[in-house]
């Protein structure tokens, strides 16, 4: 079952390719032999078969790490900063095998995925700082004989259900604080991109992080696996990224338990460029944000407002912009445009497309599917808000541009969705800045900006984008509970 894939010696990555789950302490295989293969969407080829667990392996998983709590829990934070210090540490010195990994399972292109290596390795070593400041408060009591004082303990043990347009980041933005919160961690990676999971965790084995501690349950299974980190009550916290379909699902499940969780779901970020934008700025900004991970981010601007007194400025260097874009493997340095994660994610850029046309978007550039997982990075003018993608993330590299002529009513477009996740707008006068900044109703808003996500600042959204927010100094009090101590009698 332990498959040695054909790439590894292209890969060069050595003892960081796994292909078994991650558990107490120890690489195991599913108790039944089950495995699944993993695909590089550049090619199609399998690139490796990875233990496939049931519900019964992540029932073992969870006591292991609901064992493992107390020692962990007890050890001090400088302890716990400790490790994960050696773990960003090694995170960052394999950063080129880590990259290829990732850009094998998943497509992102190289640059990308060194990025994303740099971007998901930050999150650790920010938290491992945040380890240290988890205060609690001295309250001025209501009577004289009392002593009231607040304090912050570990959550207990937390579950990640993690996506694979970031099979690192995604890990490091919810197990870092989690991890400096003294909880131990269940990390369920999706069936899409297991490796760089494990990579990951082979890692955390050489930092020295305890048996039960760091857990990696790789899986096909998602159902009764998922049903599982729900209902278990040993499981205190559940935090997940992916649909908001699967978010309201998982959340449901763990009403059974009332588990916490934090959600950090799906988008529709409008991207508005004002009559006094600088447009050249304004076409940098829509081009990072709307083709990272080839328009595969829940960030990804999906919707284009484009003032009329800039429109054909705009379009005419955006479209130039876009079409020389390179499309390819994102093995070869040079791509910039990978391919689609599957047929399905193709499927529902395709059906964005079809649906866009038939209701009178023209094709300005691309506009095609090619061969393989591949699709053209594509701009469309004409875009109204009937069309299916002016309503739902396409989730791929086609651009909707909307015509608009005044203020009140961008805003009223951009805020007709029931996801509140990301938005941006380019702008040079100030008052209109923050007046359009305080009126989008989302959870991120990028001013002049196109790449607003860092370790430093709280990531999350609001309406059906999520609950919760990571990263940041307020990352870390999702991962602990506040408990107050009333001290009586004193005289
Ligand atoms: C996501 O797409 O879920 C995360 C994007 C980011 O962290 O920038």
């Amino acid at each position: 079952m332990n498959t040695i894939p054909a790439s590894e010696e292209l890969l060069g990555a050595g003892p960081l390719l796994r292909t078994r789950a991650y558990l107490n302490g120890t690489w195991t295989d599913a108790a039944d032999g089950a495995a699944f293969d993993v695909f590089n969407p550049a090619t199609g080829e399998v690139v490796a078969t990875v233990a496939d667990l049931g519900r019964d392996d992540v029932r073992r998983a969870i006591g292991a790490a609901h064992d493992a709590w107390p020692a962990f829990r007890d050890c001090t934070a400088k302890d716990r900063a400790s490790l994960l210090k050696r773990w960003n540490a090694l995170i960052l010195e394999h950063k080129e095998e880590l990259a290829r990994i990732m850009t094998l399972e998943c497509g992102k292109v190289l640059t990308e995925s060194r990025g994303e290596v740099d971007y998901g390795a930050a999150f650790i070593e920010w938290f491992a700082e945040e380890a240290r400041r988890t205060y609690g408060d001295v309250i001025p009591a209501n009577t004289k004989d009392k002593r009231i004082v607040v304090i912050r303990q570990s959550i207990g043990v937390v579950a990640t259900i993690t996506p694979w347009n970031f099979p690192l980041a995604m890990i490091t933005r919810k197990v870092g604080p989690a991890l400096a919160a003294g909880s131990p961690v269940l990390i369920k990676p999706p069936t899409e991109t297991p490796l760089t999971a494990l990579a990951v965790a082979y890692l955390a084995e050489q930092a020295g992080f305890p048996p039960g501690v760091v857990n990696v349950i790789t899986t096909s299974r998602n159902a009764e696996v998922g049903l599982e980190l729900c209902e278990n009550p040993l499981v205190r916290k559940l935090s997940f990224t992916g649909s908001t379909a699967t978010g309201k699902l998982l959340m449901r499940q763990c009403a059974s338990n009332l588990k916490k969780i934090s959600l950090e779901l799906g988008g529709n970020a409008p991207f508005i460029v004002f009559e006094d934008a600088d447009v050249d700025a304004a076409v940098k900004g829509a081009m990072a944000s709307k083709f990272r991970n080839s328009g595969q981010t829940c960030v990804c601007v999906n919707r284009l407002y484009v003032h009329d007194r800039v429109y054909d400025e705009f379009i005419d260097k955006f479209s130039k912009a876009v079409s020389a874009l390179r499309v390819g493997n994102g093995l070869d340095e040079g791509t910039q445009v990978g391919p689609l994660i599957s047929e399905k994610g193709l499927a529902k850029v395709k059906r964005h497309l079809d649906d866009a046309l038939a209701k009178g978007a023209k094709v300005l550039v691309g506009g095609q599917a090619l061969e393989g997982l591949y699709f053209r990075p594509t701009v469309l003018t004409d875009a109204t808000a009937d069309m299916l993608i002016a309503q739902d993330e396409v989730f791929g590299p086609v651009a909707p541009v909307f015509r608009f002529r005044d203020e009140r009513e961008v805003i009223e477009l951009a805020n007709a969705t029931p996801y509140g996740l990301a938005s941006y707008f380019y702008s040079r006068d100030i008052a209109r800045c923050w007046r359009v900044a305080e009126a989008l109703d989302y959870g991120m808003v990028g001013i002049n900006d196109g790449m607003i996500s860092t370790e430093v600042a709280p990531f999350g959204g609001i309406k059906e984008s999520g609950i919760g927010r990571e990263g940041s100094k307020y990352g870390i009090d999702y991962f602990t509970e506040l408990k107050y101590l009333c001290f009586g009698g004193i005289s």
